[in-house]
């Protein structure tokens, strides 16, 4: 069974003062913590067997939110990473979690959204090669770059380039088969001193080992990494549930839908925080249901 990391450590530097107490990943992104929407989406590949990775400082406060994740059909343990030391750091922190399975990872601060969603990432069970997300976005020198050639496969992945090959960025989704310690293990600081997932994603290229799955116009894709973003985020959000009267990362309506937890405690879980829209939602969904 692919085990999934949840990373959401990092100073939060760039919203300083608003993350100068509060970890970023706690910031709420319109109703709930953002922290919900990554944890969501491991949950719609069907993996429930979780390692949040975070500061020594916060561990606390992700544990008082989510606990061992039992409530939510989950088993989710907690490890720290002491500095902020790159991204593929986590295959180290989280070897002895990954054991001999395959693991998925995501980056806390990403949002993904789109029908078909759960489908395209449960595609990937089964893997031996490492899946990577694209995104077709406007200002890719921000983020992990790949241009692929007119079969899909990846030319060139880049972290950051002032000259960027292609406009498609690479995601915070990453799949990867067990061999991705091993490799993680290999790895040397890059130039700004990080360990860089974009590395290890081109061990994986070079060894005609990386598969670039399009997350094409109808997916939505975006990061709450700064204040700007931050805002889109929520509105993004607000805008869909406001419309639809769907919730977007919702934890117990994922859990129930995936046959994880009976209906009763899924009242049980909406009763507990009634009085906010979010429990009205689940004491809505599960009288629906009766
Ligand atoms: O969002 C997708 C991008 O994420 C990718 O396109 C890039 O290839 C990848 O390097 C990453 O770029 P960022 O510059 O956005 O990474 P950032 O340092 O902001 O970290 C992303 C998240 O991971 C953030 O929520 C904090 C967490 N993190 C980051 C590092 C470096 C950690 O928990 N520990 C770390 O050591």
């Amino acid at each position: 069974m692919r085990k999934g990391i949840v990373l959401a450590g990092g100073t939060g530097s760039r919203l300083f003062p608003a993350t100068s107490i509060v970890n970023k990943h706690l910031l709420p992104v319109y109703d709930k913590p953002m922290i919900y929407y990554s944890l969501s989406v491991l949950m719609l590949a069907g993996i429930r067997d979780i390692l949040l990775i975070s500061s020594q400082r916060d561990i606390a406060q992700f544990q008082a939110l989510l606990r061992d994740g039992r409530h939510l059909g989950l088993s989710i343990s907690y490890a720290s990473q002491e500095q902020p030391r790159g991204i593929a750091e986590a295959f180290t922190i989280g070897a002895d979690f990954i054991g001999e399975d395959s693991v998925a990872l995501i980056l806390g601060d990403n949002i993904f959204f789109g029908a078909g969603l759960s489908g395209k990432l449960r595609d990937h069970t089964d893997d031996r090669d490492a899946v990577v997300f694209s995104y077709r976005v406007k200002d890719p020198s921000r983020y992990g770059v790949v241009e692929i050639d007119a079969q899909g496969r990846a030319l060139s992945i880049e972290e950051k380039p002032a000259h960027p090959k292609s406009n498609l960025a690479v995601t915070g989704l990453y799949f990867y088969p067990n061999d991705v310690i091993k490799i993680a293990r290999t790895l040397t600081p890059s130039a700004r001193g990080e360990l860089e997932i974009t590395d290890v994603n081109r061990i994986y290229m070079d060894a005609g080992r990386l598969n670039v799955e399009a997350l094409s116009r109808g997916y939505a894709w975006l990061d709450a990494g700064t204040e700007a973003a931050l805002l889109e985020a929520a509105n993004f959000v607000a805008a869909i549930q406001t419309r639809q009267d769907f919730k977007i990362g919702c934890l117990e309506e994922i859990a129930w839908r995936m046959g994880w937890i009976e209906l009763d405690h899924l009242i049980q879980l909406g009763r507990q925080i009634k009085g906010s829209a979010y429990g009205e939602y689940i004491t809505a969904l599960a009288e629906e249901a009766q």
